[in-house]
């Protein structure tokens, strides 16, 4: 408990110093990190993760059993950054912006988990991240993102210009504030 009230208090400081970035007073729910984990396992591949904050989505994606060798996590914060460092021996972490992913992955990757705020992002940034996503992922690949309210991550013509499809998953309405799942792929997948 005294772990995830510091999580909480920390969480919230960067909240303050880095609202925009941020986005959000608290982490995730174990209940949503889970249900974004739950389509992973040792046969996805190489995992990366965007915006992990303080790592409650990193640590239910290693609970699915994906190896740390396995998961790279890009954090633009270098607070969190550090903090991620500590808490997940043998995790790559680039602290840097998600869009710059194609940048330092060399291979391709069976999927892209996401924390960030993309419905808060401008609408050419949020573009730029899934592009980078799905520049980093097998075709067969696929990337998990949530949002709150009612809005896909991206419109339906934001995605048929990336050439993509959304499938809403799980809803969790004991996150705060209520968040739904969706599972992003190339459309011919
Ligand atoms: C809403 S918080 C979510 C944190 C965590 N994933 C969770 O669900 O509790 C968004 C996180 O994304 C990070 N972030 C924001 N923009 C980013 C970007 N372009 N690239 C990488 N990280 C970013 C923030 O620093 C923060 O850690």
């Amino acid at each position: 408990m005294s772990n995830m009230l510091s999580d909480l208090a920390f969480f919230l400081k960067q909240a303050v110093l880095q609202p925009k970035q941020t986005s959000s007073l608290v982490p995730s729910s174990r209940a949503l990190a889970k249900a974004m984990a739950a389509a992973l396992s040792p046969a996805t591949g190489p995992v990366v993760e965007f915006g992990p904050g303080t790592g409650t989505i990193t640590r239910a994606i290693l609970d699915q059993g994906v190896a740390p060798a396995d998961l790279t996590l890009f954090e633009m914060n270098p607070a969190f950054a550090e903090e991620l460092h500590s808490r997940f021996p043998g995790v790559t972490i680039h602290v840097t912006g998600a869009q710059d992913a194609p940048k330092h992955i060399p291979g391709k990757v069976g999927a892209v988990v996401s924390g960030l705020p993309l419905l808060s992002m401008p609408r050419s940034l949020r573009r730029e991240i899934v592009g980078a996503a799905f520049d980093i992922l097998r075709p067969d690949g696929f990337m998990v993102q949530f949002t709150y309210g009612q809005n896909a991550p991206l419109s339906a013509e934001g995605l048929a210009s990336l050439g993509l499809r959304a499938e809403k998953t799980t809803k969790i309405w004991g996150n705060f504030p209520p968040a739904q799942v969706y599972i992003l792929r190339q459309a011919d997948h």
